[in-house]
């Protein structure tokens, strides 16, 4: 049966509807982001609840309160005089023909309001077990059991974001979304992971299990490791599949644009970079490290300011120090040698995890993901050309996602204009790439390209700014704010977006022994008596 909550008394489409919660009703038992429908003559309205409010019909109650004692008067006043009222912000409004819209009339009053039900979310958000795969389960609505789905289909055709402050559980959203697109095979995966979190294993917060399996763990022949630390991955136990090694002829100058605030480089260091680039080609940064002691005479041959080279010397000096990045000639591979391996797994569908291992600098992680993505693009708008020319569905480029965390360092306003990453935000996956953007300071990401993010999953955030900024672009924006405010602090997420038919606050999906084995993965259990069975 499904429970009633109460009834609508007033509302209007901008500001949203009034429940007046019945008296039966445990008043506490409904929170701030709870999913909810209303039913009217001929439309269902699913709704979030925004805000409660205690009332009285007469402000002589609140005057002269009845004491606890006063049994009676408590009862009679609680039918009559004293309730409460919940606000409601309706999202969708479903046909009796199970078509739904966006909400366009208003039910008439004192209409029922119920708890939404397990049919009502399946009907709404998909079923995971649906044969087309299209549906993946990231959650639960507030205080129930079905799972809440993520339409991934929808998802790999624009550009998503997950947000959050640090500690709210990004990292496993990241990784629950990722496994979902593996798993169902809806995109190829590129993840840039700082932190070795994604590919064997990763560390979990409090008691008991101290760590978690990564996607290389759960789809071992689904996912490779693309390692710029070999030794760091062995010693946790895995082996890359392959170690990254560039060449300083993968260094563009390009790469070195959203490197600018991390550098502190000046604009006029970059003209400088512009100038040796102009002369040296694809050689310049080899030509610029290797002047040492000539700068001066290196500077005056350029044209350029001595002060701008000096700096920019100074500042990129730090390349000397990365093991994968080699001087031309000194047993480096070939430019393009490690791309055309990641091509070559993209083209299996095999996902690629890029482990930063102990370079875990700001600096290595924005160079390192600007080469490969900028040359990753490239040959996509090869491919997506080619399959233009031909029209064989056989030279269709596969979809391919790219993952970043710390997005706002990559797409701030001034490296947005200029990098790969805000090209790839702002062309709409024109070459079949996009992006999945992670970060716990939205409001750096450039407003153009906030705008453009298809499906937002949104943790607690408390800087204003930055709950401002995940809802650029969201209608009644309002409503929603309130729900991000009231977020608990760990493990629950605002969705809404391109995947989603309506917003909706989950208690994010766990991720442990239930989860591996939904990926179908064997259980450790399963592994240790296999093992017993053996000896
Ligand atoms: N879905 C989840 N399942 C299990 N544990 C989770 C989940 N989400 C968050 N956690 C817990 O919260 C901690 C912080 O999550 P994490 O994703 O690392 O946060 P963030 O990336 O936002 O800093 C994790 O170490 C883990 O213990
Ligand atoms: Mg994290």
């Amino acid at each position: 049966m499904k429970k009633k909550l109460g009834h609508i008394i007033s509302g209007s489409i901008t500001e949203g509807f009034e429940l007046r919660v019945d008296p039966e009703t445990d008043l506490e038992s409904i929170k701030t982001g709870k999913f909810v429908s209303v039913v009217g003559k001929k439309h269902k309205f699913f709704s979030l609840i925004t805000d409660l409010k205690l009332q009285v019909t007469h402000p002589d109650i609140l005057l002269f309160p009845p004491s606890q004692e006063e049994k009676l008067l408590n009862s009679i006043l609680k039918q009559k005089d004293m309730y409460a009222t919940a606000q409601l912000k309706p999202m969708l409004m479903l046909t009796a023909d199970g078509r739904h819209s966006p909400v366009k009339t208003i039910p008439p009053h004192f209409c029922s309001v119920y708890e939404a039900d397990k049919k009502d979310v399946a009907l709404i958000f998909g079923d995971e077990n649906e044969p087309s795969k299209k549906f993946f389960s990231i959650g639960t609505p507030l205080d129930m059991q079905t799972p809440v789905c993520l339409n991934l289909e929808k998802l790999t055709e624009r550009s998503n974001g997950i947000f959050g402050k640090t500690g709210t559980g990004k990292t496993f959203l990241t990784r629950l979304v990722l496994a979902g697109l593996i798993k169902n095979e809806k995109a190829v995966n590129v993840i840039f992971d700082m932190h070795s979190e994604y590919g064997l294993q990763a560390r979990t917060e409090g008691k008991g299990k101290s760590f978690v399996k990564g996607l290389k763990t759960l789809f071992p022949d689904r996912v490779s490791i693309f390692s710029l630390d070999p030794d760091s991955t062995r010693r946790r136990g895995g082996s890359p599949d392959v170690a990254i090694s560039l060449p300083y002829q993968a260094v563009h100058v390009e790469d070195i644009i959203s490197l600018q605030s991390e550098l502190n480089l000046h604009a006029t260091a970059m003209e400088a970079a512009y100038l040796v680039a102009a002369k040296y080609k694809q050689n310049w940064l080899q030509a610029l490290l290797s002047q040492g002691e000539n700068l001066k005479e290196f500077s005056q041959e350029l044209g350029a300011h001595p002060e701008s080279i000096a700096a920019l010397y100074r500042k990129l000096k730090r390349v000397e120090r990365l093991p994968f990045l080699k001087p031309t000639g000194t047993g480096a591979h070939k430019d393009s040698s490690v791309i055309d391996q990641m091509m070559e797994y993209i083209d299996k569908g095999i996902n690629i995890i890029v482990e930063f291992g102990n370079f875990t600098s700001t600096f290595c992680y924005l160079l390192i993901a600007n080469i490969i993505t900028r040359r990753i693009h490239a040959r996509y708008i090869q491919k997506t050309e080619n399959f233009l020319g031909s029209q064989k569905k056989e030279d269709e480029p596969k979809k391919l996602m790219i993952s970043i965390e710390e997005a706002h360092k990559f797409l701030n306003p001034q490296a947005a204009r200029q990098t790969i990453f805000g090209t790839i935000a702002r062309e709409m996956r024109k070459y079949y790439v996009s992006l999945l953007v992670v970060d716990q300071r939205p409001s750096g990401i450039d407003q153009e390209v906030l705008s453009q993010i298809g499906t937002k999953i949104v943790a607690q955030l408390s800087d204003e700014k930055d709950i401002q900024a995940v809802l650029i672009g969201v209608n009644n924006a309002n409503n929603l704010r309130s729900i991000l405010a009231s977020l608990d602090s760990k493990k629950q997420a605002l969705l809404l977006g391109h995947a989603l038919t309506m917003p909706v606050v989950i208690q994010t999906r766990e991720y442990g022994e239930d989860f591996y084995r939904a990926m179908g993965n064997v259980t450790t259990k399963q592994i240790d008596s296999f093992i017993e069975e053996l000896f």
